[in-house]
């Protein structure tokens, strides 16, 4: 079974692709970590974010069975990663591994933005997992405090704001619900609302499968 969750920025589709995973017993993959991991490589030898053939280059050589998490995850790193994402070849250069890791025999779960509309449009199941702009502000405001980043929530809503924007709105792979995706509006759900809902979901489509 694979199960493909896409969403924006900060909407909670990293938390319930993982609670996913551990109760279906199934591997799990961040794929925002892998253009995080690009645009790391980018900011430590200093070449500009826009610098395609440096970002190919970087996407090809990633060791990416083992992306340090913790560096990864920081504002900043979010808003690079938005950048380099937005360049075909960087894409090209990762669908590969993301179909080999989806396709393993037990299956797998996938969080992104473009995992059932690109990376596995044949998914078991597909959710689409959205909050208001506001919510993700907040979500994502705590979560930089409590990693000990100093933010406002203002800039943190300024930085989401723009990033749906870029995500939704660039040529290659853009945010999107697949067709086929259901919707989770997660605005007025805490995480285990959340969970019991994309469980609920699950169930029912392996139940129509079956
Ligand atoms: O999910 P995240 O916030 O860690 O992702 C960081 C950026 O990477 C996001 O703004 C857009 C890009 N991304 C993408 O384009 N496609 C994916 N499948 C995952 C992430």
């Amino acid at each position: 079974m694979i199960i493909a969750i896409d969403g924006p920025a900060a909407s909670g589709k990293g938390t319930l692709a993982k609670r996913l995973a551990a109760h279906y017993g199934l591997p799990h993959l961040d794929t925002g970590l892998l253009y995080r991991a690009v645009a790391r490589t980018l900011t430590d030898h200093g070449d500009p974010l826009d610098d395609g053939a440096a970002a190919v280059r970087a996407a090809q050589s990633l060791d990416l069975g083992h992306l340090d998490e913790t560096r990864l995850r920081g504002r900043a790193m979010g808003e690079a990663a938005s950048v380099v994402a937005a360049i075909p070849a960087v894409r090209a250069a990762l669908v590969a591994w993301q179909r080999s890791f989806a396709n393993r025999p037990e299956g797998a779960v996938l969080d992104g933005r473009d995992i059932g509309t690109v990376i596995c449009p044949d998914a078991s199941v597909k959710i689409f997992v959205t909050a208001s702009a506001e919510e993700r502000a907040r979500r994502r405001h705590r979560e930089l405090v409590s990693r000990g980043e100093t933010v406002a929530y203002e800039d943190v809503l300024a930085d989401i704001r723009r990033r749906d924007a870029r995500d939704s709105g660039r040529a290659a792979a853009p945010l999107a619900a697949a067709a086929d995706a259901r919707l989770l509006d997660t605005t007025d759900l805490d995480i285990e609302q959340a969970f019991q809902a994309a469980v609920a979901h699950v169930d029912a489509a392996r139940r129509e499968t079956a």
